[in-house]
């Protein structure tokens, strides 16, 4: 996290956008670590995104949750100091489309950041968080949605340099945080399994599924659970 402190810190009175910006998590890692930005503006295409995002900052006036699509909206060229795009790699529909939508808004000497986790270089309570991902994933793929399997590190690299025009300045991986997690909530990570698999209303397609989603609670029980290590990437327009 100081490596990406310092980095935040090299460009005070900033304006940042954050891509995909689901429930807000990567926001609130840059406003834990750095206070000195102008706004931060989080988009997403789900409407339940937005309203728990913004529900989530609404006492704080620099930070603005707006529904908006990448690679339709309507900021003006060159707006920002800095676009992220944190854990979702793996949803997007057009690569090339987004990181051009995205390069658009950077402005001269700007970044590009990229955050994304990684599904190699895990101990076996990350394991827990790939296998429960995974899953995710695939139940969003059964119910139509785009959502991709999770990428290794160096497949991550090699989509950000096939996709872009900036260059890549600096990546590394993230720290994840070690403390041991309480009984109770491991068994409640676990039954995020349940509520995955709860999506499917087709009785005869859930089943299809259920020896999986047992096998996977029987691993987080038996292994408790750590966040996968994220690798992050900084580029310079
Ligand atoms: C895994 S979630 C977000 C994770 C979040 N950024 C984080 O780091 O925790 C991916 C999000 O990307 C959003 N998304 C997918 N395509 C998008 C697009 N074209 N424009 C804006 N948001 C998009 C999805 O709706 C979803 O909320």
């Amino acid at each position: 996290m100081d490596k990406l402190k310092k980095f935040l810190e090299t460009i005070p009175n900033s304006k940042i956008l954050d891509v995909g910006t689901g429930r807000g998590s990567f926001i609130s890692l840059i406003d834990q670590l750095y206070k000195d930005y102008e706004k931060i503006v989080g988009i997403d295409i789900s409407d339940a995104s937005v309203k728990m995002a913004s529900k989530y900052f609404e006492g704080n006036q620099k930070i603005k949750i707006i529904k908006a699509d990448i690679n339709n909206c309507d900021f003006p060229d060159e707006h920002f100091d800095l676009v992220c795009l944190s854990n979702s790699l793996h949803h997007l529909e057009d690569k090339a489309k987004t990181f051009q939508s995205m390069e658009r808004l950077v402005k001269k000497g700007g970044y590009l950041l990229f955050n994304e986790m990684m599904k190699d270089h895990l101990n076996k309570l990350q394991t827990s968080h790939l296998l429960l991902h995974h899953f995710a994933a695939k139940i969003d793929r059964e119910l139509g949605r785009v959502h991709g399997e999770t990428y290794n590190r160096l497949e991550i690299v090699e989509i950000v340099k096939q996709y872009t025009k900036f260059s890549v300045i600096e990546f590394w991986d993230m720290e994840v945080p070690k403390e041991e997690m309480k009984e109770e909530d491991v068994i409640g990570f676990s039954e995020t399994v349940d509520r995955i698999l709860s999506q499917i209303q087709d009785e005869s397609i859930k089943e299809k599924y259920l020896e999986e989603a047992n096998e996977i609670k029987e691993y987080i029980l038996q292994n408790s659970v750590q966040a996968c290590t994220q690798l992050l990437i900084i580029l310079n327009r």
